[in-house]
């Protein structure tokens, strides 16, 4: 990409972006997944570190939320409330810490907390009692939901120690998968519609004006942060007094020595996160120094000494960069797009076959265009929907081959059918069996690679001359059924071992 096409795209990302912050923050509607929203401000601020002087004042790297509701009386927060930036591997992780090493050169520890996907929230306690309890809003102002709040048991309405003067409390509310399911069981049986997920049903229950309704929802919350007469303390510190004071905290959070630290936790953790009755999106690190922290500051929205460590998204967005026709057995054409390669629910994924000449049309996919992509149960990459916003004029619509991309015969298409087939009957058989004898001990023996494993890699459109088998990669075997991680490994090892 060059420096004239990156500003376009991140113009592009700052108008999609800012278009579904204001329908789910304003409007109260959500078009696109929390994920694919999350993919596509992670890509502009990647591309606004590359360019940073394509960043502007308003882009949406640069604030925290949406505007507030006209409802609710407006509360201004006495400290901003600003978020995290986003860290996604080791590699992250690492840098991050370097970055900050850079600037404070000293030996600390880490506090590592679950990210719990919630809705978070601002608690004012005047003389040891709750005065105010405020959501986020744009980070500076924020709405008055008090009253909603207080019907959540878990937050006390008066502090276990008086202490006088002003406390704020800063925590994330949030529905159990126990109590969202029920909710949803009802609305079924009524008939009503169904709540997307528990973190928009507790966002969407605190911002409604009934607070006989919150009640009837039961809401969660873990409190994460302190502020007692901006005196900043070990956070391990703030962990323990906010028990003290009668909040619920979670049990999970723990004091690490090192990154190496950090990362066996979040290992642990992307195993364990579903068993756990809430959601949870990551892992919060936070420099437990306070000292370390305030040396390293805020920079834009965020603070240096504390980062969100995100787990594999299950949606994520990326942008066609062709489309290949993959011959199968029955001499059916099916369309395989390409990808740049990203990181969906944990691996690199660069393909997705789309069924049909139909389901292009209905997608309205054309190469160039951006795409949210998710792994169809958890294994099989598709395209979900395709972000025409991002259109800079440049895409190319996708037609139907005349020719067979293998043997070059003509394509055909039966009466009634929307499958194009290769008019000669032995083309992919013929092909997938010269891919066969060159594996095979006769020829380059690459052992372990058997008629089906090579079978499938034809029909799945990863392979379509001998070449081809050297441009896999491990994800490449994930796609196709029967693969684990170390069978992947050892089929690309031996292809490798045959270069
Ligand atoms: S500390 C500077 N700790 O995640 C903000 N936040 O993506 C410090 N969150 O705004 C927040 N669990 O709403 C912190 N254990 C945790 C958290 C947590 C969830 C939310 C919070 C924050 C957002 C950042």
């Amino acid at each position: 990409m060059n420096k004239q096409e990156a500003h376009k795209r991140i113009q592009n990302l700052k108008e999609l972006i800012n278009k579904h912050r204001y329908e789910y923050h304003v409007l109260n509607t959500q078009t696109i997944s929390d994920e694919a929203l999350d993919s596509l401000k992670h890509e502009l601020s990647l591309l606004e570190q590359s360019y940073p002087e394509f960043v502007t004042p308003d882009s949406p790297t640069q604030r925290v939320a949406g505007k507030a509701l006209d409802d609710f009386a407006k509360v201004t927060h006495k400290r901003r409330m600003i978020s995290l930036n986003d860290i996604f591997n080791f590699e992250e992780l690492s840098d991050w810490e370097a970055r900050n090493k850079k600037i404070v050169d000293a030996q600390y520890e880490y506090v590592v907390e679950l990210k719990i996907d919630g809705f978070a929230i601002s608690l004012i306690y005047r003389d040891g009692v709750l005065v105010t309890a405020a959501t986020r809003g744009d980070g500076l102002v924020g709405e008055d939901v008090t009253q909603n709040v207080k019907t959540i048991e878990s937050i006390p309405l008066t502090l276990r120690e008086k202490i006088s003067g002003e406390v704020e409390v800063r925590g994330e509310i949030f529905m159990s998968k126990k109590a969202f399911d029920a909710i949803n069981k009802q609305q079924a049986q009524l008939g009503e519609k169904l709540y997307a997920n528990p973190r928009n049903l507790a966002a969407g229950t605190i911002r409604q004006l009934d607070p006989a309704l919150a009640a009837s929802r039961k809401l969660d919350f873990f409190a994460y942060e302190l502020f007692i007469d901006d005196k900043s303390m070990p956070k391990i510190v703030e962990h323990e007094r906010l028990r003290e004071l009668g909040f619920k905290t979670s049990s999970h959070t723990k004091l690490v020595s090192d990154i190496a630290g950090v990362q066996r936790m979040y290992d642990a953790w992307s195993d364990k996160r579903e068993k756990q009755d809430f959601l949870i999106d990551g892992l919060v690190i936070k420099i437990n120094d306070p000292k370390v922290r305030d040396t390293l500051g805020i920079v834009g929205k965020a603070p240096r000494g504390m980062c969100a460590y995100k787990f594999p998204a299950q949606q994520v967005t990326t942008v066609v960069k062709g489309v290949d026709w993959s011959v199968g057995r029955t001499g059916v054409l099916t369309p395989v797009a390409t990808f740049e390669p990203v990181s969906v629910a944990g691996t690199t994924v660069q393909h997705a076959t789309i069924h049909n000449m139909d389901e292009i049309r209905r997608l309205d996919v054309r190469i160039g265009d951006t795409v949210i992509i998710e792994k169809a149960g958890d294994i099989i990459p598709k395209i979900v929907t395709v972000l025409a916003q991002m259109r800079t004029g440049k895409e190319k619509v996708i037609t139907a081959p005349s020719h067979c991309p293998v043997c070059g015969s003509v394509v055909q298409q039966a009466k009634g059918e929307v499958a194009i087939r290769c008019s000669n009957n032995s083309c992919f058989a013929s092909e997938v069996s010269r891919l066969i004898h060159f594996v095979s001990k006769k020829a380059f023996d690459i052992e372990g690679l058997g008629e089906k494993v090579v079978e499938q890699l034809a029909v799945n459109g990863l392979i379509a001359s001998p070449a081809d088998l050297y441009k896999l990669t491990i994800d490449d075997f994930l796609t196709l059924e029967g693969f684990k991680e170390k069978s992947a490994t050892n089929a690309f090892n031996a292809i490798q071992a045959k270069k």
